[in-house]
Order: C-alpha cells, then sequence, then structure tokens
C-alpha cells in the first residue's frame, strides 16, 4: 500500500511494533526463543524509546490534524482511542508482572500481541487511508515535521 509521505514515518514504525507484536503472540511457542520475562523486557524498552510517544504523535498531533476536517466522533476515530487506552491498560498491568506465574504471564503478553497487531492492522487499512483521503496533501506532507511537546 502507498502510503501519504507525511504517514511515511508513522507507517516505519508500525513495522517495528508488528515485530514486537509477532514476539508477544508467539512466546512460549517453538517459534520464538526468548523467554516471557525477556519478550517483556525487550517490549517495554521499545515502548519507552518509541512506541508510547507513537501513541502520543496519533493522539496529539494527527487526530487533531483530521479534526479540522473532519469529525472524530466516529467509530474509526474512537476506536483508537479505545485500543489505544487498552494496550496503555495492558503495558501497565505488565510493568508489575514481576510476581505473576509463567503461564499468566504469557497468557498477559499473547493478548498484548493480539491487541496491538489488531490494532495497527486497523490504522493501516482503515484509520491512515481515512486520513489520507481527509487531510488536504500539502497539510499532510507537513505532518512528518510535527513533533510532541
Ligand atoms: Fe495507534
Ligand atoms: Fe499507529
Amino acid at each position: 500500500m502507498r502510503r501519504h509521505p507525511g504517514l511515511r514515518l508513522l507507517s516505519e514504525e508500525h513495522h517495528y511494533a508488528l515485530a514486537q507484536a509477532r514476539d508477544l503472540r508467539l512466546v512460549g511457542s517453538d517459534q520464538c526463543e526468548l523467554s516471557p520475562a525477556a519478550v517483556l523486557e525487550r517490549f517495554l524498552v521499545f515502548w519507552d524509546e518509541g512506541g508510547h510517544d507513537h501513541f502520543r504523535k496519533e493522539e496529539e498531533l494527527l487526530l487533531p490534524l483530521y479534526n479540522r476536517y473532519a469529525p472524530v466522533n466516529t467509530v474509526e476515530m474512537l476506536g483508537l482511542f479505545i485500543q489505544h487506552t487498552q494496550i496503555r491498560r495492558q503495558v501497565m498491568l505488565l510493568r508489575t508482572a514481576a510476581e505473576l506465574q509463567e503461564k499468566e504471564l504469557i497468557e498477559l503478553l499473547h493478548k498484548l500481541g493480539q491487541d496491538l497487531e489488531a490494532h495497527i492492522r486497523q490504522e493501516e487499512r482503515i484509520v491512515f487511508p481515512l486520513v489520507e483521503a481527509t487531510v488536504p496533501d500539502d497539510v499532510l506532507g507537513a505532518f512528518e515535521s510535527y513533533s510532541l511537546s
């Protein structure tokens, strides 16, 4: 899928997030060599170093920009906020996962992996195309230079 240059950075970040989601989904199986604790640790580093800011960029910059041209009280845009909140809740819970049994930890990691992957697919297939169809080309082109405060 061709992505508008203004959204290219966010789309690139989705590739890293999908790789994390894959490990989260497969941990505990023979398709993942890392231990659950190692997958969790790596995910939390990814989250703290970029994943969290990616969510913020979408919430604080992209949706307000979109909202200049279209309402955000729609299933698609509300879905984005809801999914972000649910994923944040899971990350919050996993930070205190030290006292969990391994089986319980694996279940939480699998759920996070599934939810994260579904969220990214939803953005790539539904939300970003909506943004591209709604925000004028030149305005969206400047989005790459927007930064979080
Ligand atoms: Fe998102
Ligand atoms: Fe995203």
